[in-house]
C-alpha cells in the first residue's frame, strides 16, 4: 500500500500507511502535526487507531470477532474459560501441563487477604456492586505494591483474575446481607464463582452443570473485543505506568457506563418496564424513533458492528437452552424475540444500521442463572479481565507505547486581561 497524501492549505504532506494482517489500511499521522502544524481531529476515536494489536479481530461488517485468530463459535463451543484466559494474555492456547499449572494459580490465589472483609464492612448494603468492585480492585494495590514491578507480573495477572470473582460474589453475599463464602480448592473457576454465589452456610450446595456451562459461555464471550471504550481506558491509564490493578479498576468504572457495558442491566429493566405496560413492545420501538423521547432501545446499536453482533447471535441461541433446560418460562425472552423482529424490519433501525448487540440477551440468561440484575454489569466485568490484561500488557511490553497524550483544538476565549472584582 503507497503513501497517502494530504494536500492542505495548497502544500501536500505524504504519510506513510500500514496494512495489518486482515488487510486493514491505517494512515499513520504520527508526524502530521509536526511538518504542517495541523492536527486530526475525531471526537470520539470512532475512525482513529490507538495502537496495533495482536489480540483480537473485530469486522463489523462481516460480524467476525477472533481472540488470537481463533472464531468466538469455536472458543464458545469448545473452550474453558480459563483457556480463553491463557489464550488472550500469552498469546497461544495453552497445552495440558500449562492449563493445569494456570488453573491451579486461579485456584490458588482465589483467597482474599483477610483485612479486605472490614473494607467491605464500610458499604451501605445498597452499593453498587461495580462501585466496590473497582474501589476492591483499586486496593490490592495496596497488598501487593509491586505489582509494577515486570518480574512480579505474572502472579499479579493470577491474582487478579483469581480474586476478582471472590469480590464479586462477597459484594453479593454482602448486598442480601448473607455470610461470605469462602472459595474452595476443590472447585474450578466457574464452579467456585457460582458456590461463593449462592451456597449457604446451612446446607450443601450443588453447582448445577447447566449453570456452569452457561456461566463459562458468557465469560468466554466478554473476554475482549479490541479497542473499546473501557479497554482503551485500561491502556490510557497503563501508558502513564500506572500499575495494573489501578489500570484495571479504571478500565471497570468505564464499562459501568449505561452506553458500554452497563447496558446489560438497561436492558432487563427496560424489558420488565415493557412487560409491566402490557407487553407494549412497538410503543418502546416506536419512542426509540422518536429522537425528543431521549429513549434507546438498550441492548441495540454498536460503535463497530453494522451488522450483527456475533455474540447476541450466540447468545440468543443459548437463551433458548439454558431457560429451557433450567424449566424458566420467561416472558421478558419473548418480549426480546418481538423487539428485535419488529427493530429488524423497521426503516428507521435498518437505516442505521441498529442490530442486537452482547447486552441484548445476556442479562435474560443471567437472569435464569438465579444472578441478580445489579450484578449483570459485574459479570461483565468478570468475562473482559483477561482482555484488559492482555491488553495492558501488550501495551506495556510495546517499546514504541508512549504515555497517551491526545491534543484539541481550542475553541474557548482568546487572550483577555484580568478584570478586579471591583471592575466587573
Ligand atoms: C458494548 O465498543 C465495544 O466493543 C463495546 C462492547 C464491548 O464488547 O466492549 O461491544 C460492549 O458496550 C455494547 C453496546 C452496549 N450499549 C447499548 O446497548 C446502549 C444502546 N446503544 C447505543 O447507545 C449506541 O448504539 C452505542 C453507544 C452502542 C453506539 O453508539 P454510536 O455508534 O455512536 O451510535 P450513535 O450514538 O452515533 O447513533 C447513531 C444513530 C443515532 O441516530 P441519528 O442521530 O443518526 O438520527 O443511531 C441512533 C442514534 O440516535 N441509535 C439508536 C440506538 N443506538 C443508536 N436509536 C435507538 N436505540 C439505540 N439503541
Amino acid at each position: 500500500m503507497g503513501n497517502a497524501k494530504i494536500l492542505l492549505d495548497e502544500k501536500e504532506y505524504e504519510l506513510p500507511t500500514v496494512v495489518g494482517s486482515e488487510d486493514e489500511v491505517g494512515i499513520d499521522i504520527s508526524k502530521f502535526r509536526a511538518q504542517s502544524r495541523a492536527i486530526t481531529l475525531d471526537s470520539g476515536y470512532g475512525n482513529t487507531g490507538s495502537c496495533q494489536s495482536a489480540i483480537t479481530f473485530i469486522n463489523g461488517e462481516k460480524g467476525i470477532l477472533r481472540y488470537r485468530g481463533y472464531p468466538i463459535e469455536q472458543l464458545a463451543k469448545q473452550a474453558s474459560f480459563s483457556e480463553v484466559c491463557y489464550l488472550l494474555i500469552y498469546g497461544e492456547l495453552p497445552g495440558g501441563q500449562q492449563l493445569e499449572e494456570f488453573n491451579r494459580g486461579l485456584t490458588y490465589h482465589s483467597m482474599l487477604h483477610e483485612d479486605m472483609k472490614k473494607l467491605f464492612e464500610g458499604y451501605p448494603p445498597t452499593a453498587h456492586p461495580m462501585a466496590i468492585l473497582s474501589s476492591m480492585v483499586t486496593s490490592l494495590a495496596t497488598y501487593y505494591p509491586h505489582a509494577h514491578l515486570e518480574d512480579r507480573l505474572d502472579v499479579n495477572i493470577m491474582r487478579l483474575i483469581a480474586k476478582a470473582p471472590t469480590i464479586a460474589a462477597l459484594s453479593y453475599k454482602k448486598a442480601i446481607g448473607q455470610p461470605f463464602i469462602y472459595p474452595r480448592n476443590d472447585m474450578s473457576y466457574t464452579e467456585n464463582f457460582l458456590h461463593m454465589m449462592f451456597a449457604v452456610p446451612a446446607e450443601p450446595y450443588t453447582v448445577n452443570p447447566v449453570v456452569e456451562r452457561a456461566l463459562n459461555l458468557l465469560l468466554i464471550l466478554h473476554a475482549d473485543h479490541e479497542q473499546n471504550c473501557s479497554t482503551s481506558t485500561v491502556r490510557m491509564v497503563g501508558s502513564s505506568h500506572a500499575n495494573l490493578y489501578v489500570s484495571i479498576a479504571a478500565g471497570i468504572s468505564a464499562l459501568w457506563g449505561p452506553l458500554h457495558g452497563g447496558a446489560n442491566q438497561k436492558v432487563i429493566e427496560m424489558l420488565k418496564m415493557i412487560h409491566a405496560d402490557g407487553d407494549n413492545y412497538q410503543k418502546y420501538v416506536d419512542k426509540a424513533k422518536d429522537k425528543s423521547s431521549g429513549f434507546r432501545l438498550m441492548g441495540f446499536g454498536h460503535r463497530v458492528y453494522k451488522n450483527f453482533d456475533p455474540r447476541a447471535r450466540i447468545l440468543k441461541e443459548a437463551a433458548d437452552a439454558v431457560l429451557d433446560q433450567l424449566g424458566v418460562d420467561e416472558p421478558l425472552l419473548e418480549i426480546a424475540r418481538n423487539l428485535e423482529k419488529v427493530a429488524l424490519e423497521d426503516e428507521f433501525f435498518i437505516e442505521r444500521r441498529l442490530y442486537p448487540n452482547v447486552d441484548f440477551y445476556s442479562g435474560i440468561i443471567y437472569s435464569a442463572m438465579g444472578i441478580p440484575t445489579k450484578m449483570f454489569t459485574v459479570m461483565f466485568a468478570l468475562g473482559r479481565l483477561p482482555g484488559w490484561i492482555s491488553q495492558w500488557k501488550e501495551m506495556r511490553e510495546d517499546p514504541k507505547t508512549k504515555i497517551n497524550r491526545p491534543r484539541q483544538i481550542y475553541t474557548g476565549a482568546t487572550e483577555r486581561a484580568y478584570v478586579s472584582i471591583d471592575d466587573r
